[in-house]
């Protein structure tokens, strides 16, 4: 079916999201981890019963309609009282078909709560409208890796309000409430790149809050964590800001042309140096010390205009890479 449809679509971008469908199924996306599986089968399980109880009783439903309805020379009966092994059956079988239901999943959700020791960790910071992913050596990135086949653990934490994370692919999900660490864990079975939501509606941008999810193929994960590594400490300090834009959830917000409009924050781009009326009425210069103090304390001297939702990056960006976002912004003043 689906090459069919491929033939018939010439579009490079409809073939692509196709051949992404095949990989799962009319239901799921393609199975990644080793959860994955057994999720289906119980999904699966519970709606073929739901679907014969349903053909069940609307058909015996449909017939006794059709049987009992009123006609010419039927008179109304006194009805029986009842019928004990009738409702013995009924309420007993149903019974045992929900606790059997019950502990499949409680089975599976043990699975997904027990984190394996030894599992790899990997902090997760949320906040409107960005993730960010934080490596044992301190990396953070925008997108998150992980090596194929070894349990990985996310201790989560959300820097606003109540996020949660989805991986569909993993068929893994879980709420990240401010003010607590949540963790979640999974074995991811198959090397590619997968989508990670936010599913948790968070705001104006929730719909934009995702990032890939990158299983990489055995020794290939150690080899990118080293190589990123090695780029973070070699980069100028305009081009270390770009990465930073993009990684540290700034792009969320703040677009770095001139002509995107309707974000939740002031441009980046030709902004240094200029003269810019604050929500307050003030007007400030738009320095090195105005950027510093808006990273740190964004709500301190808000930009007319915008709301004061930025979070804090105190505590979340080293001296350098705040004199690589300051530099990023004069960058952009080209
Ligand atoms: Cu974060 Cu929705």
């Amino acid at each position: 079916m689906t090459t069919v449809f491929s033939s018939m679509l010439s579009s490079a971008a409809v073939s692509a999201v196709l051949s992404q469908a095949s990989d799962g199924t009319l239901v799921f996306p393609a199975q990644a981890s080793d959860v994955a599986p057994a999720v289906d089968k119980l999904f699966y399980a519970i709606t073929g019963i739901s679907a014969f109880f349903f053909v069940l009783i609307v058909s015996v439903m449909t017939w006794f309609v059709l049987k009992y309805r009123r006609r010419p020379g039927h008179e109304v009966q006194p009805s029986p009282s009842h019928n004990a092994p009738l409702e013995i059956i009924w309420s007993v079988l149903p019974s045992f078909i929900l606790v059997g239901i019950f502990a499949a999943g409680f089975m599976i959700f043990l699975d997904m709560r027990r984190v394996p020791d030894g599992a790899y960790e990997i902090k997760v910071s949320a906040r409107k409208w960005s993730w960010a992913f934080q490596y044992p050596n301190g990396l953070v990135v925008e997108d998150l890796h992980v090596p194929v086949g070894q349990p990985v653990k996310l201790l989560m934490n959300s820097q606003d309000v109540i996020h949660s994370l989805f991986i569909p692919a993993f068929r893994v999900k879980q709420d990240l409430v401010p003010g607590r660490y949540a963790d979640l864990w999974f074995r991811a079975t198959e090397p590619g790149s997968y989508r990670l939501y936010c599913a948790e509606y968070c705001g104006q941008q929730h719909s934009n809050m995702t990032a890939n999810v990158v299983v990489h193929a055995p020794g290939e994960f150690e080899k990118w964590l080293r190589a990123e590594e090695d780029k973070l400490n070699n980069l100028p300090p305009a081009e270390l800001g770009a990465l930073l834009y993009k990684r540290q959830g700034c792009a969320q917000c703040h677009p770095n042309d001139t002509t995107t409009t309707g974000k939740a924050g002031p441009s980046f781009a030709k902004t240094f140096g200029t003269q810019q009326k604050l929500a307050s009425g003030e007007t400030v210069t738009i320095d090195e010390n105005y950027i510093r103090r808006s990273i740190l304390e964004p709500l301190a001297q808000v930009r007319a205009g915008f709301q004061p939702v930025m979070p804090t990056y105190q505590g979340r960006l080293r001296e350098n890479e705040i004199d690589a976002l300051i530099a990023y912004i004069k960058s952009l003043n080209q």
